[in-house]
């Protein structure tokens, strides 16, 4: 009778076993090292190819960060203006500058096929997380909760680890971050007080039968997925 499966065969769930686990090991360890890229870290500020200022047009000109983020209280991404956005005031206001010249050609000058400008991203999250801007707004957890006071900088700065660690530090307990109904996500300068952790801490529990209003997941595919 012809063996089908030689003796060594035998020892094969074991080298397969072995195989795997460092196969699994492998991949947490690629993932960990060349996935956690340099611009995801705390005090990142590239130069942007425009020396457009959030000081100067959130600060001190006081517009709302939804009349160029657009899409930050609806969809996954807040996205980044286009230059139509900025010529609503640029067709008349410094019109002249050198400093608009980038802004000025990706406007148009009648072609039709201009590039955009190639602003540099600042925040970024590895392809394999998922991240809704949309979820968290209407959580009413403001900019300032993950991006801290962009109305004060000059050039946009990362200043939170965007971590797997500091997201599930926030949803474990958010209530420090959650406003209330009345209060804009977009002011810059709220701070939380007993009476919001408290309004809070009451959306995040069962209320008899009726499930909380917010529920932030801890579990792998909510992120994951
Ligand atoms: C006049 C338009 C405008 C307004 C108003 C504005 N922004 Fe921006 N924002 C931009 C542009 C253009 C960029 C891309 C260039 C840069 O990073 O500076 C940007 C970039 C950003 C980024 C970094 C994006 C990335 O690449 O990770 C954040 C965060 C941000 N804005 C938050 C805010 C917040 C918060 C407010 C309100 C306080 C606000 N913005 C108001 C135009 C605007
Ligand atoms: C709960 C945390 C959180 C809040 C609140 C938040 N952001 Fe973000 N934001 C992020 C993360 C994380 C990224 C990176 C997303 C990615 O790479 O997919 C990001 C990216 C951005 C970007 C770059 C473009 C994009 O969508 O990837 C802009 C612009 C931005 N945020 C603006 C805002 C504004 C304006 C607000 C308030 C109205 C806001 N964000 C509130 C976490 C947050
Ligand atoms: C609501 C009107 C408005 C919008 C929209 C707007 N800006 Fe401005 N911007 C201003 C005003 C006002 C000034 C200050 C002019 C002054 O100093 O007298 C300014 C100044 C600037 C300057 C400095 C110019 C210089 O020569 O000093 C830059 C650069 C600039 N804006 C870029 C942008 C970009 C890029 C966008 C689009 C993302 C944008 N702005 C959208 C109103 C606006
Ligand atoms: C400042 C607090 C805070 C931070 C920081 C935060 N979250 Fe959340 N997140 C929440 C809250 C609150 C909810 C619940 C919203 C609800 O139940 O409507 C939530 C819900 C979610 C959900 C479920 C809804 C959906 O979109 O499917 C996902 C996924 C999520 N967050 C991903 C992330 C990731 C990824 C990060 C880090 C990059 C992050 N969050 C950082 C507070 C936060
Ligand atoms: C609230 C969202 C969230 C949840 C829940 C979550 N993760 Fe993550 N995870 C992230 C984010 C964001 C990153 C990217 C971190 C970075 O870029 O530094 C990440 C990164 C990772 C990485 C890459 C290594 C590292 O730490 O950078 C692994 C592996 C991982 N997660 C496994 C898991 C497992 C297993 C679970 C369930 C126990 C889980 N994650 C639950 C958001 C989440």
């Amino acid at each position: 009778m012809t063996v089908l499966f030689p003796k060594w065969t035998n020892k094969l769930p074991a080298i397969l076993a072995l195989g795997a686990a460092s196969a699994g090991l492998f991949v947490v360890f690629v993932v960990s090292f060349w996935f956690s890229p340099k611009h995801t870290d705390v005090g990142y500020q590239p130069y942007q190819p425009i020396a457009y200022s959030h000081k100067l047009h959130a600060g001190t000109l006081g517009m709302d960060c939804r009349y160029c983020h657009r899409l930050v209280e609806t969809g996954p991404h807040a996205t980044v203006p286009d230059a139509d956005t900025c010529m609503g005031c640029h067709a008349q206001v410094k019109k002249e500058s050198p400093m608009l010249e980038p802004l000025r050609t990706a406007y148009g000058n009648g072609k039709g096929d201009n590039p955009a400008i190639a602003w540099t991203k600042v925040h970024l999250l590895p392809d394999y997380a998922y991240f809704n801007h949309a979820v968290h707004i209407n959580a009413q957890i403001g900019c300032t909760s993950c991006h801290g006071r962009v109305d004060e900088m000059e050039i946009v700065r990362q200043v939170e680890t965007l971590s797997m660690g500091w997201c599930l530090t926030c949803h474990r307990d958010p209530t420090p971050h959650i406003r209330p109904a009345g209060v804009s996500v977009t002011k810059m300068d709220w701070v939380a007080d007993e009476v919001s952790i408290a309004a809070a801490k009451k959306k995040l529990e069962w209320q008899g039968d009726a499930k909380p209003e917010l529920n932030p997941p801890t579990y792998c595919s909510a992120c994951h997925r």
